[in-house]
């Protein structure tokens, strides 16, 4: 009989993940797939399953929004007789959101093996909630898969030694493989957004730090009216409503060289990333797709979880308090095109965890 993985998902770079794993990790293994519901509108979550041919989740906990501890509370309770029902054999966790967290919490309170994929990475700053997800989780899990050299070296500096494998950036192996897909949207999107490839900026802010203040976000929002280009910018939700709060949506929609869009789906995100003549982003996602698409890219956070990206030059760390974010844009230097390597990650987790399990 197939050994039982109890994979947690809910926000939308953990489905990105999922559609790069699920399918290979089900030929060794029964997966049951738990969706938080820490993402739920359509297009944050539903249009990610649809898009990706992601399984349908066999529980979804539909905890939805609240503050960090009553959400991750929420996902805990959810999970924990889900887990006391299905008896896995492992519970798998991606990355480092709040359902990551709750994921390697209830793991650790039942005793069952955690498997953590995106393993090891720092950004060093603890005042971001994703970083002490991503400590926590990282200390707890049994199995820890790194996408890096580097988020394995970070690992062997807090003592985490077992079971620790380098096995590929899971992100990257989706890109690849669903980037001929994206391209074929182009012709389409340009025309509907009047746009031309190589001459407009792809802008995503949504990280707390940059949100939840106004003099923060003004900043920004002013610095993006000043760049020379036309920005394309899907508004993730938490965005519009600090925008909407406030009061600074109007300044973004009278602006001239703003268009501002719904949350994309992955193939038009990767699809307008690849065509742009740079990327501003404060997401971490965002950072390695525009670095393996070589579109230079400036990262609004004063620190990264992909330092790979900042040494290669393909990636500036600009604080988003600044007043010069306008002319760091207005100068970006191409990067150079990188080799589409595919990695065979998901093949390498299911190879390791069937030798586990
Ligand atoms: C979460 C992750 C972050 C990840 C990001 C990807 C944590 C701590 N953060 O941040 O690491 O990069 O997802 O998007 O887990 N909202 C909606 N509809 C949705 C989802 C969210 O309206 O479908 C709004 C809610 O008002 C909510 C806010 O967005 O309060 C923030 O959502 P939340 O899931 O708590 O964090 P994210 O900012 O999305």
């Amino acid at each position: 009989m197939k050994k039982k993985i109890l994979s947690i998902v809910g926000a939308r770079p953990q489905f990105v993940k999922a559609a790069g794993l699920s399918k290979n990790l089900r030929h060794r293994f029964r997966e049951i797939l738990v969706h938080t519901g820490q993402h739920y509108d359509y297009e944050m979550s539903q249009a990610f399953f649809d898009g990706l041919n992601i399984p349908k989740p066999d529980y979804n906990l539909n905890v939805g929004s609240s503050s960090h501890a009553e959400q991750t509370a929420k996902i805990m309770t959810g999970l924990e007789s889900i887990v006391i029902k299905e008896k896995p054999d492992a519970i798998l966790v991606y990355g480092d959101t709040n359902s990551t967290l709750a994921g390697a919490l209830v793991a650790s309170k039942l005793g069952i093996p955690l498997v953590h994929v995106e393993a090891g990475l720092r950004s060093f700053d603890k005042s971001m909630p994703e970083e002490v997800n991503r400590v926590v989780t990282d200390h707890i899990a049994s199995i820890s898969l790194c996408p890096n050299e580097t988020s394995l070296t970070n690992l062997e500096k807090e003592g985490v030694k077992k079971d620790v494998y380098v096995v590929g950036n899971l992100m990257q192996e989706v890109l690849m493989n669903y980037l001929d897909a994206a391209k074929k949207l182009q012709t389409s999107l340009f025309t509907k957004y009047d746009i031309k490839r190589g001459e407009y900026i792809f802008a995503t802010i949504h990280r707390q730090s940059n949100t939840d203040k106004k003099v923060m976000l003004a900043n920004i929002i002013e610095s993006l009216i000043c760049v020379n280009e036309k920005i394309i910018w899907p508004l993730h939700p938490r965005t519009e409503k600090q925008l909407r709060k406030f009061g600074l949506m109007t300044r973004v929609k009278t602006a001239a060289n703003i268009i501002i869009l719904p949350p994309v789906n992955y193939l038009e995100s990767i699809a307008l990333q690849e065509g742009a003549k740079s990327i501003v982003t404060d997401s971490g996602g965002v950072q390695g797709e525009a670095f393996w698409l070589g579109v230079p890219c400036i990262t609004l956070r004063t620190s990264t979880e992909w330092p790979e990206t900042v040494r290669s030059g393909a990636n500036t760390l600009v604080d988003p308090a600044r007043k010069d974010i306008a002319k760091k844009l207005n100068n970006i230097k191409p990067t150079k095109k990188r080799k589409a390597i595919i990695p065979k990650t998901s093949h390498k987790i299911t190879k390791i965890l069937s030798e586990l399990f």
